[in-house]
């Protein structure tokens, strides 16, 4: 396994690199949900292919300064993580190297990253658009593969590859869950036991409003107010946005006439969950 630390020399090996190409991008912190979409690039690349795995604490998508301070980095963890999963190249920039004291160029994705996150961590939405921009130029990645846990990033991603005509298959993989529901996160280890406790509700809360729809409630403002009802009779947790949206436009609406997601935000002391369900007409 190939490990590089500066831009320059990821540009330079990965124009090297054999067979398909096939990038995950994460912050590092690896957890099973990572790995499972390590494997699904595995299996896209093929034995010739190379599979690159980026590692790197984006600082420029971090609202909240403590959120970034407090993010974990246990390389050596992770590398032994990618080296596991049979992973070829990891790149692992320093955050000086990825980015210009004085960079003025910014992706901006104006439409579907108004509501949800983009609406609750201005700017968001910008950095990782930058970011996932210039890796998928330097490792000239011809396919690259996002959770869908990270619903809306998803979508801003894909319309950012149509909007920008850029060579970059984008393949989605499921959420990887704890057995109680909880997705995997790499914050997640950041929630004291008693908020660990606390936070599968969240998931809970949002398939019972979706039961209740199947069961006949179509009245979109009665079932987000139970929802709310139902993530806050917890004093541990604090929503941030709970929202139903367009699952195309991902604007917010009052009746269920297309299929929607219902997503939320939540915090649990300072750690913010998101977690989301589909809804079909
Ligand atoms: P990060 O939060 O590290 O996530 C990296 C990738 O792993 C994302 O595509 C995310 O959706 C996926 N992922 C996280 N938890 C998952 C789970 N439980 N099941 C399945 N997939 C999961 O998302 C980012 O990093 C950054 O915004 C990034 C795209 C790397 C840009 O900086």
């Amino acid at each position: 396994m190939t490990i590089i630390s500066h831009p320059s020399d990821l540009r330079l090996q990965a124009a090297a690199a054999t067979g398909p190409r096939v990038l995950v991008p994460t912050m590092g912190a690896l957890h099973a949900g990572h790995l499972v979409l390590i494997r699904r690039a595995r299996e896209l690349a093929g034995p010739d292919g190379t599979v690159m795995v980026s590692i790197f604490v984006n600082p420029i998508q971090f609202d909240r300064v403590a959120d970034l301070a407090a993010y974990p980095q246990p390389l050596e963890a992770d590398l032994a993580a990618c080296r596991e999963a049979g992973v070829d190249l990891v790149f692992t920039p320093a955050p000086g190297t990825m980015y210009h004291p004085d960079r003025s160029v910014t992706v901006t994705e104006s439409s579907l990253s108004q509501s949800l996150c983009g609406a609750s961590r201005p700017g968001h939405f910008d950095g990782v658009c930058t970011v996932v921009l210039k890796l998928f130029l330097l490792s000239g990645c011809g396919l690259a593969v996002f959770g869908e846990k990270d619903f809306q990033q998803l979508a801003i991603i894909r319309r950012m590859v149509r909007d920008l005509d850029l060579p970059v298959t984008i393949v989605a993989h499921p959420t990887l869950r704890e057995p109680d529901g909880l997705a995997l996160s790499s914050r997640n280890v950041r929630l004291t036991p008693a908020q660990r406790a606390a936070a599968p509700q969240l998931r809970q809360s949002l398939l019972a409003a979706k039961t209740r729809l199947a069961t006949g409630i179509r009245e979109v403002s009665e079932l987000l107010e139970t929802a709310r009802m139902e993530i806050e009779s917890s004093p541990l947790a604090r929503i941030d946005y709970l929202s139903l949206v367009d699952a195309e436009t991902l604007q917010p609406v009052t009746r269920i006439e297309r299929p929607a997601v219902l997503a939320a935000a939540v915090f649990y002391g300072e750690v913010r969950l998101i977690d989301h369900v589909g809804i079909a007409p």
